[in-house]
């Protein structure tokens, strides 16, 4: 059928198999370029799908040559309906990596839940034995606790105060105030149990409990510190919240990993469109006038360039893996850079409707935007009839 981008709000409904598929292969491209990095070769990932994690696993695949397992929780296709663009990208992907000669399979599902869980271990131990590398980036507006069955919603709210800012619906451009009611306690306690520590450290309990965390192996999780401007809602808000929980998490899976001398990393990355953060008021507008300021510099990196970064100058070093005074890898280095907050700073206090594609990158926001969805991806025929029943291979 003929696929054409279906928007509500800050998501699109539907997905192109073959944009997804041309997205995926650029990244590929990007990593098999910079070439080889001396890493783990068996390396599951949590939120594999798109964004951080997607590049997670392609730079591992394509980077060290790793076996990889994804889990993710993305919609099939049905006749006459898309897949979510995870889907497509993950089909993609395997399809590329078994070309390589490389081992991927994929577990789609809640990754919440103790049955996923479970099945994700069973693989592993089935296939790999044990694993070196497991780098969790969920994000997700809900969690369901599978020891008490009850689901937390989380919230993006600042604590304490009202919130008020500018903020652009970038579909059509408009620039315009935002006001945003302060969260409740129960609020912040439920982003916390979302989008906190809790999960990555029971995925580490069960998976050290079954055996199949290998000696010396790493494990990383992101989070985001972002600029003053949107520092109340973010990372003062209800999700910084949530952040200071998963940044503190790493203490305790140190602790839960000494005997087999792993350790555990919080990374803090750049500040990037994904489904996850178009979602976040005034973020679109913050991300539009930093790109248009970072590309300007040269300084300008997407998922793939960033995690590849992660893996070649932070984890996969052949020294110490460089961390800030609280012991955070910092991927976000050239974004919070004072000479790009210092023009962003003054490009936020000057931007209105009318000359924010003068002065911000609102074009470059959209089309990464599509991109997440696979549109706009140059070379691709839209006009085409497209399959949207795609396979991914190596699904359990
Ligand atoms: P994303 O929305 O692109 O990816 C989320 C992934 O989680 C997808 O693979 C999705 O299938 C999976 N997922 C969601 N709910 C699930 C569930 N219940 N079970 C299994 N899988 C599930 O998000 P993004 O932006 O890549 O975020 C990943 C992490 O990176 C988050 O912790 C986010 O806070 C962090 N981060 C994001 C930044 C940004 O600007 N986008 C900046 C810095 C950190
Ligand atoms: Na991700």
């Amino acid at each position: 059928m003929i696929i054409e981008p279906r928007t509500r709000g800050f998501i699109c409904l539907t997905a192109h198999p073959v944009g997804c598929a041309a997205h995926v292969k650029q990244q590929i491209e990007y990593v098999k370029q910079q070439g080889k990095i001396n890493g783990p070769k068996k390396v599951l990932v949590i939120g594999a799908s798109t964004g951080f994690g997607l590049a997670s696993r392609i730079s591992a695949a394509f980077g060290f040559d790793a076996s990889t397992i994804g889990v993710f929780f993305e919609k099939e296709p049905a006749p006459g309906k898309t897949a979510s663009p995870g889907w497509y990208n993950t089909a993609a992907f395997e399809t590329e990596a078994h070309a390589a000669g490389l081992y991927a399979k994929s577990i789609n599902g809640d990754a919440f839940s103790d049955e996923i869980k479970q099945k994700t271990i069973d693989l592993i131990k089935k296939d790999l034995g044990q694993v070196d590398l497991i780098i969790y980036s969920l994000a997700s507006p809900r969690r369901t606790d599978p020891k008490t069955g009850i689901t937390y919603q989380s919230t993006l709210k600042p604590i304490g105060q009202v919130f008020e800012n500018k903020t652009v619906d970038f579909h059509t451009g408009e620039v315009k105030q935002v006001s945003i009611e302060p969260a409740s306690e129960e609020d912040v306690a439920n982003t916390i149990k979302v989008m906190g520590g809790e999960d990555w450290e029971l995925w580490i309990d069960e998976m050290k409990d079954a055996g199949v965390i290998a000696e010396n192996a790493l494990t990383v999780a992101y989070s985001y510190i972002g600029p003053k401007v949107t520092e109340a809602v973010y990372r003062n808000g209800t999700i910084g919240r949530a952040k200071d929980h998963l940044e503190a998490t790493v203490t305790r899976i140190n602790e839960k990993l000494k005997d087999l001398n792993g350790l555990s990393y919080v990374s803090v990355n750049k500040g990037l469109v994904t489904q996850a953060s178009s979602a976040i008021p005034v973020i679109p507008l913050y991300i539009s006038l930093l790109y248009k300021t970072m590309k300007e510099k040269g300084l300008h990196e997407g998922c793939i360039e960033q995690i590849y970064r992660l893996y070649k100058d932070r984890l996969y070093t052949a020294g110490e893996v460089p961390v800030d005074e609280k012991g955070r890898i910092r991927i976000d280095d050239w974004e919070l850079r004072d000479d790009v907050q210092a023009v962003v700073s003054e490009l936020w206090e000057k931007t209105t409707t009318e000359n924010l594609s003068e002065l911000g990158d609102l074009a470059g926001y959209r089309t990464d935007f599509f991109n997440l969805f696979g549109f706009e991806i140059a070379g691709v025929d839209y006009a085409a009839d497209a399959n949207e029943m795609v396979d991914i291979p190596g699904l359990q």
